[in-house]
């Protein structure tokens, strides 16, 4: 494989400031409601993310976050897109539910036409990563099947199930992220062995990350086909990623960790057309 042809492809994001970011229940193990959360280095260490996209030449979009919606700033979560056209979310946790509409609202006021309210259970971008052939999609803790039957038949894309077992690794967006068209890294280890097997026929030549570098979350990464924006202490994954010619840009977003989440929980891609 030649990789010294890494392109760019400039994309379009959503993000939710974490103006009212707190850990005030817990839904995944790495929440801890008695730990503190400084809500103000939060709110800086997205401020550089979001600045970071737009020097690398990216358009962010922003919605407004809503008091009592703690877990909003993971904006991964709050829909999926693809050809413009909008999968709403149906969260699992009673905790979370008020942000599937919120997201559709904002959708709904931003010229997107194409909406569909989910039936069954689907958080997002959290467990529905699109490839150039597939969507990918993880089950086990958030996400339901039914919920991958549902995304399929909307977008008229084949939806390939992944079992999730660890969790740590609770989002399909933990354990594995698109690099480029069909190119993928992911966590063996967070996945069945069924689902292993699966990854294995379908991309063969993938990125497997090690533990050390799925405990970072270092698999909650966005790549633009070029550069890979990843938690910074993935030293081992950069290094990977680097080899293959990617551009491996490591940020440091310790405190929404503590919610469960880092660089890909806060970045929505929108897909307005594949061509
Ligand atoms: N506290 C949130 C939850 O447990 C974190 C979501 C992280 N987002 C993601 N795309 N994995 O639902």
């Amino acid at each position: 494989m030649s990789h010294c042809n890494r392109k760019l492809r400039p994309r379009r994001y959503l993000m939710c400031r974490p103006s009212f970011f707190e850990v005030t229940y817990s839904i995944n193990p790495w929440m801890d409601p008695d730990k503190p959360v400084d809500t103000e280095l939060a709110v800086a260490q997205w401020e550089r993310l979001r600045q970071l996209y737009l020097n690398l030449g990216h358009r962010v979009d922003l919605i407004d976050p809503l008091p009592d919606l703690p877990d909003m700033v993971y904006a991964a979560n709050g829909a999926t897109v693809v050809d413009g056209k909008v999968l709403g979310a149906h969260f699992r946790n009673a905790e979370r539910v008020p942000e599937g509409p919120a997201y559709l609202d904002w959708f709904r006021s931003n010229g997107f036409t194409e909406l569909h309210y989910p039936e069954h259970v689907n958080e997002g971008e959290g467990d529905f990563l699109i490839t150039g052939s597939w969507v990918l999609a993880g089950t086990g803790f958030r996400s339901t099947r039914a919920g991958h039957a549902e995304a399929q038949e909307f977008f008229g894309r084949p939806v390939i199930s992944l079992q999730l077992t660890d969790p740590s690794y609770y989002h399909l967006d933990t354990a594995l992220m698109v690099l480029d068209t069909d190119e993928i890294a992911y966590n063996p280890a967070a996945f069945t062995p069924g689902s292993r097997a699966v990854l294995e026929e379908l991309f063969p030549n993938a990125v497997l990350a090690g533990p050390q570098d799925a405990a970072v979350f270092g698999l909650n990464a966005v790549s633009d086909g070029l550069n890979v924006v990843l938690p910074e202490s993935a030293t081992g994954l950069a290094a990977q990623l680097r080899e293959r010619g990617f551009r491996p840009v490591g940020v440091d977003l310790s405190e929404l960790l503590k919610g469960g989440g880092s660089v890909k929980c806060c970045t929505l891609e929108l897909r307005e057309s594949t061509a």
